[in-house]
């Protein structure tokens, strides 16, 4: 299984702060930084746009795991390569075109994930991976914070695991130091984290914790 990548969820920051909150996650240890893109018709929310993306990139060098929650991702893939994204990570159930939204994301410089939503079977997925850099599968319904880890998402994670072992597998929603175990070891390397990491004492323990938690996994696999 790839290396543990830990992503703190900017959703969880204050905007208001977004360069000083990033710094100080890079500071205590983030690998990534997760950006999450709502665009209150994919979602019953509305959160950043590429603008938002753009402002941060000069700011810092760090990756910017961006997940697109909208509606016609295809629209929005220039903007972001512009604005400085990293990934560009959309939703199966957003396009009926996967194949062409890839190779446009790749075109246009950036690493392309999929995600997908509690209710979609993962089978979705598998035609796509040889094509992709990340599968994130989603362990809360997507559009908001602060929801609860839904571990009958976790058979999901262990299938794509069995079936493509050097596949980064993201998992987002409710991660947490309770429910890092039962995600990592169903495979997942890629912890997305809001609420666990910034409501935190210590921000850096959090996100410390759950990279062990993830390696040790690894190391026993
Ligand atoms: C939910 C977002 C998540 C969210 C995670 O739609 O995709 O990234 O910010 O937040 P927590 O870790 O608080 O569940
Ligand atoms: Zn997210």
């Amino acid at each position: 299984m790839p290396i543990a990548k830990i992503a703190p969820s900017m959703l969880s920051s204050d905007f208001a702060s977004l360069a000083a909150e990033a710094h100080r996650m890079i500071k205590n240890g983030a690998d990534w930084l997760h950006m999450d893109v709502m665009d209150g018709h994919f979602v019953p929310n509305i959160t950043i746009g590429a603008p938002v993306i753009q402002s941060l990139r000069k700011h810092t060098n760090v990756f910017l795991d961006c997940h697109l929650m909208v509606s016609n991702p295809e629209k929005w893939v220039d903007d972001f390569a512009k604005a400085g994204a990293s990934l560009y990570c959309f939703h199966i159930e957003a396009t009926n075109e996967p194949e062409a939204l890839i190779e446009q994301i790749k075109k246009a410089g950036m690493k392309v994930g999929v995600a997908v939503k509690p209710k979609t079977p993962i089978e979705t997925v598998f035609p796509l991976v040889d094509k992709i850099d990340m599968c994130l599968v989603m362990t809360v319904e997507p559009g908001f914070g602060g929801q609860k880890f839904m571990p009958d998402c976790m058979p999901k994670v262990q299938s794509l695991r069995e079936n493509f072992p050097k596949l980064d597998i993201e998992v987002d929603g409710g991660l947490s130091l309770d429910t890092i175990d039962t995600a990592a070891q169903a495979g997942a390397n890629v912890i997305v984290a809001g609420t666990s990491v910034f409501k935190a004492e210590s921000p850096k323990d959090v996100i410390s914790t759950l990279r062990e938690k993830v390696e040790s996994v690894q190391s026993k696999s």
